[in-house]
């Protein structure tokens, strides 16, 4: 496991931070997202999707559970989990292990109302608000050491 954490300490910092991860992630990864609502999980989506080419607008999908971005250098696979009852989680939990597989990146904002923990290799990111504009981005590798150490070093 490696941890890497930054504090961004505005829109622009955040943005350097997702162009430095998505380079690092551009053969596919998976993606847990944790943090408070608010706090900067679909703005840093967002950003990746940008660096990564995708043409259309990304948007929230706290209301539709998955959004697809088929535009970029890579497919992605955005889940919002928040909205979904108990029932639903047990059916998505084998449906994201099938997205884990592919050359794709999946990131699952809400993760925590996936009960288990993601068995398959994956980087988990907190978002922390911090004060106004300032958020504190931590990353965590379990089984991804390598994309984190790259992270800290570039
Ligand atoms: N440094 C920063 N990094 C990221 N977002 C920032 C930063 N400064 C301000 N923001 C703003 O904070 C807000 C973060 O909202 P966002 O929708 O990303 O939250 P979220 O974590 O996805 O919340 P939810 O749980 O509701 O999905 C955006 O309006 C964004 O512009
Ligand atoms: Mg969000």
């Amino acid at each position: 496991m490696k941890q890497f954490q930054q504090v961004c300490y505005n829109l622009d910092d955040t943005q350097k931070l997702a162009r430095k991860f998505a380079r690092l992630i551009q053969n596919g990864c998976f993606i847990n997202l944790y943090g408070e609502i608010g706090a900067g999980k679909t703005a840093f989506v967002k950003l990746v999707a940008d660096a990564l080419d995708v043409k259309e607008k990304v948007t929230s999908p706290s209301f539709v559970i998955l959004n697809e971005y088929h535009t970029g250098s890579i497919p992605i696979y955005h889940f919002d989990l928040y909205r979904l009852e108990n029932e639903g989680i047990k059916t998505i939990y084998d449906e994201l292990r099938e997205y884990s597989e592919g050359k794709c990146v999946t990131f699952v904002e809400w993760a925590e109302f996936n009960q288990n923990e993601a068995p398959f290799n994956h980087i988990r990111i907190n978002v922390k608000y911090y004060n106004d504009d300032s958020r504190i981005y931590e990353f965590e590798s379990l089984g991804k050491d390598d994309i984190i150490e790259q992270l800290s070093v570039l």
